[in-house]
């Protein structure tokens, strides 16, 4: 059998295999950010399809932090029982679930809420000048993470995935291009590290030591001036040492020319893109459970990641939209890539209309 389909474990839960489907924002949320019908189809589709372990689309954890319209909220308790609605369909077929908790920060879409960050300096990402927030909001928005993972525990799901990569207020604030603070949330690493050090200790204080805490780590910045991958494996060493469960390796700050989610992966040299970040955080980390995330498409490719230790799995995210049964096909043997080239088709209209594969349809329409 191939070591893709062994299973592993992330603390306390033995996934049933290494393929986690990696988070992309479903934009199908209601007004409030509550779970809707759409999302229980869009999920149960990918679930059924065999991935091991699901980590939902970014999901704002107070009012002030919504990155984009339709965007999943867990600011509130009213939202509980859809989000166990939402758990207990991808339950059906085996696999777990994580919600994936953010505060959007100064990468924030459509006026859904003000450009906020450690400094007043310009997202990278998106060209808006950020507010410098305040010591008082700072601790609120600590707290808020605290809360809205309670309720992603309370709702049933399996685990939570902290959003520290892509520009969003994390990783804002371990970036020295985007934290010039001279108070205690900013300075050398260390400094810039400790909003990320409370938010995860505020989150493990309110789920608990027994339930799994992973982070999304945007592990360099792909711009001169960013965190740099030294900085950035010294955090995965810091966040390991504070017990967390497991770390998705990503890209941090993307600007317009390197984006985390890279197009056109048309060849075997362009997959992977943030290997080489895996194996600057390996070394640092000892066997933590890993997994990279990237362009990924061909399984021998993925097996050889593993197999080398790496990563310990391998996430997805474009190609679970156009292909959600893309592992149980992987495991009846199917070798080729995985079709989507990362066409970014799935990009176009999903403010409006909703996350789907859109590369058959007609470009003009
Ligand atoms: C439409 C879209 C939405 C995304 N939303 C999120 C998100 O909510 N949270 C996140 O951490 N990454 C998000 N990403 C980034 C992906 O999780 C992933 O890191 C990136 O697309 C590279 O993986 P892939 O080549 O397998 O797609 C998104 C990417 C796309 C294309």
């Amino acid at each position: 059998m191939s070591i893709l389909f062994e299973p592993y474990k992330i603390g306390p839960l033995t996934l049933k295999n290494r393929f986690i489907k990696s988070s992309t924002a479903e934009s199908m949320a209601g007004p409030n950010g509550e779970v809707t019908p759409a999302m229980l189809d869009f999920y149960e589709t990918i679930a059924r399809g065999g991935a091991a372990c699901i980590f939902l689309g970014h999901a704002f954890v107070h009012p002030l932090g919504k990155a984009s319209p339709k965007m999943t909220g867990l600011h509130d308790d009213r939202l509980i029982p859809g989000l166990r609605s939402l758990a207990d369909v991808i339950h059906r077929h085996d696999c777990f679930v994580f919600a994936e908790i953010n505060h959007g920060g100064s990468r924030v879409q459509g006026g859904c809420a003000e450009p906020v960050g450690p400094s007043r300096v310009v997202n990278p990402s998106t060209g808006l000048l950020a507010r410098e927030l305040k010591f008082s909001e700072i601790l609120e928005i600590v707290d808020a993470f605290g809360r809205a993972a309670a309720r992603v525990r309370e709702a049933g799901l399996d685990g939570i995935l902290i959003h520290g990569a892509h520009g969003f207020l994390a990783s804002l604030f371990t970036s020295p291009f985007t934290n010039h603070r001279t108070d205690e949330w900013g300075g050398d690493a260390s400094k810039r590290f400790r909003f990320l050090d409370e938010v995860y200790r505020s989150i493990r204080i309110a789920v608990g030591n027994d339930y799994p805490v992973a982070i999304k780590l945007g592990a360099k910045d792909d711009m001169p001036e960013g965190l740099s991958l030294e900085e950035g494996a010294e955090e995965a060493a810091r966040l390991a040492k504070a017990g967390i469960d497991a770390i998705e390796i990503s890209g941090g700050i993307p600007t317009k020319e390197a984006g985390a989610s890279r197009s056109n992966i048309l060849s075997r040299e362009q997959e992977a893109y943030f290997l080489p970040y895996a194996k600057a955080v390996r070394p640092k980390v000892g066997k933590l459970p890993l997994s990279l995330v990237g362009g990924l498409r061909s399984p021998d490719l993925m097996e050889e990641i593993i197999k080398e230790g790496w990563t310990d799995f391998v996430s997805l995210a474009r190609p679970f939209i156009c292909e959600p049964d893309l592992v149980n096909k992987i495991r009846a043997g199917r070798r080729e890539p995985v079709s989507c080239t990362r066409d970014d088709r799935c990009r176009v209209g999903i403010g409006e209309e909703g996350l789907r594969c859109r590369r058959d349809e007609n470009p003009a329409g």
